[in-house]
């Protein structure tokens, strides 16, 4: 009998929601995608709930299209989090090793309840009573004098001390997305930041160990993750995207969003240096009321994109750099996120950053290493690696019984009723 899980996840973002269901094989570590679902999302500013109705209405569509594909139901999902209102601090605590056994008097070993201690006493900072902890991210554990341990489990010692990277989010935002997700009759299985996830699903061992920065460009928010010597040295939201490269394009020509985001992802470059006179593309654009035509050439479309991504990216060295020398992230900067197939990006990265860059796509599952999935599934694709984990996941067998039947036999029994009522 197969052991294979069913495991889903759900990238609620700022311009799309998209729901993933896989497959997980535990014995051989392996994830296969089964459907993915996406639906524009309506109800997000900047990476927050701001409509929760109209959120739901989307949920419910990338859900319907997820499961479609799979042909398989969902009962619940592993969540993404994101928005300008997360932080991380760093967070240090010491707890004393307990000593067990009968002649334990003189070498206390580090057991996982000491470990369970540790964090949990790392874990019990004053965050605000407007905030709640989402993760507690282990980097460096010490065990009396020998310092830099990465599993500290076996060792010997009297103090154990942790230095730890704490998550907060603002509760009224979680509440607002768990309650959008259960609305729309799913379980909220688990909640995860989403730079987290898309760390999972794009970045490789010796990247994190050699320190790198992932840089996820969404459509409201730009996550940034730093990783060194395999642990994660900060996360945070910057509370701009690519929306706004296309709103500036909008009011600048007068022209919709549609057709600004448009021209941005056909024409645009995130440098004008790149352009030479004669690769100049002319571009029309319908006006705002749809009868003018508004005509204007790559060049001067990408002078308006340069200036607004330069600016985002200069906040995300601001952030970064106030935790670590770029330079010394051997492992460069990784751009993901739809935000990231911008043309020239690399080239605007070098400018900024100094260091080198590449676009990170999401095939760093193991699985799905040979798949070529666009870097704006990086977030719902890592949702899977962290979905696996849930106690709550229903096994493949379960679900090709009797659940599969039902499924159709309510997709059938909805095309009846459309078609007659
Ligand atoms: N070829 C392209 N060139 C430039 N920008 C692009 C391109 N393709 C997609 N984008 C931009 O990527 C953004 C959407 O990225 P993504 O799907 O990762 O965002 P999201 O997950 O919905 O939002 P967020 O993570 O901020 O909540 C949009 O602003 C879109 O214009
Ligand atoms: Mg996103």
């Amino acid at each position: 009998m197969s052991e294979n899980k069913i495991i889903s996840g759900l990238d609620i973002g700022t311009t799309k929601i998209c729901a993933i269901i896989g497959e997980y094989d535990p014995k051989k570590n392996i994830y296969k995608i089964l459907g993915l679902g996406k639906a524009p999302s309506l109800g997000l500013k900047r990476g927050v709930i701001v409509d929760v109705e109209k959120t739901k209405q989307s949920i419910i569509e990338a859900v319907k299209l997820a499961q479609k594909r799979a042909n398989i139901p969902i009962t619940g999902v592993t969540i993404g989090l994101a928005g300008d209102h997360i932080r991380s601090l760093n967070s240090n605590s010491t707890i004393t090793i307990s000593h067990k056994g009968e002649n334990a008097i003189h070498d206390a070993e580090v057991d996982e309840s000491d470990v369970e201690r540790v964090l949990s006493s790392a874990k019990s900072i004053n965050v605000g009573v407007d905030r709640e902890i989402i993760h507690i991210l282990p980097q460096k554990y010490h065990v009396d004098d020998q310092i830099g341990i990465t599993n500290p489990i076996g060792m010997s010692g009297n103090k154990l001390t942790i230095n730890a990277l704490i998550i907060t989010a603002a509760i009224n935002n979680v509440k607002n997305l768990v309650r959008s997700v259960q609305s729309t009759g799913l379980n909220v299985h688990g909640i995860i930041l989403e730079p987290l996830s898309s760390a999972e699903s794009v970045l490789n061992e010796d990247q994190k160990e050699l320190g790198v920065a992932l840089i996820d460009i969404g459509g409201g928010t730009t996550d940034v993750t730093v990783f060194q010597d395999g642990y994660v040295k900060h996360a945070g939201v910057i509370g701009y995207g690519g929306s706004i490269i296309t709103k500036d394009i909008a009011s600048l020509i007068h022209t919709s969003f549609d057709e600004a985001e448009r021209i941005k992802t056909n024409y645009a470059w995130a440098s004008t240096l790149l352009i030479n006179e004669d690769d100049k593309i002319d571009i029309k654009v319908k006006s705002l009321n749809g009868k003018d035509e508004i005509k204007l050439d790559s060049y001067q479309l990408s002078l308006y994109v340069e200036a607004r991504i330069e600016e985002i990216l200069n906040l995300v060295k601001e952030q970064i750099e106030k935790y670590i020398n770029i330079k010394k992230l051997s492992g460069g900067i990784i751009f993901t996120g739809g935000g990231a197939l911008l043309k020239g990006i690399s080239e605007t990265n070098f400018k900024i950053f100094g260091v080198q860059s590449q676009i990170g796509y999401p095939n760093r599952l193991p699985g799905l290493n040979t798949s070529n999935f666009s870097p704006e599934y990086s977030t719902a694709i890592g949702l899977l690696h962290w979905a696996k984990n849930d106690s709550n996941n229903q096994s493949i067998t379960s679900i090709d019984s009797d659940a599969k039947i039902w499924y159709k036999l309510k997709e059938f029994l909805t095309k009846i009723i459309k078609q007659y009522f």
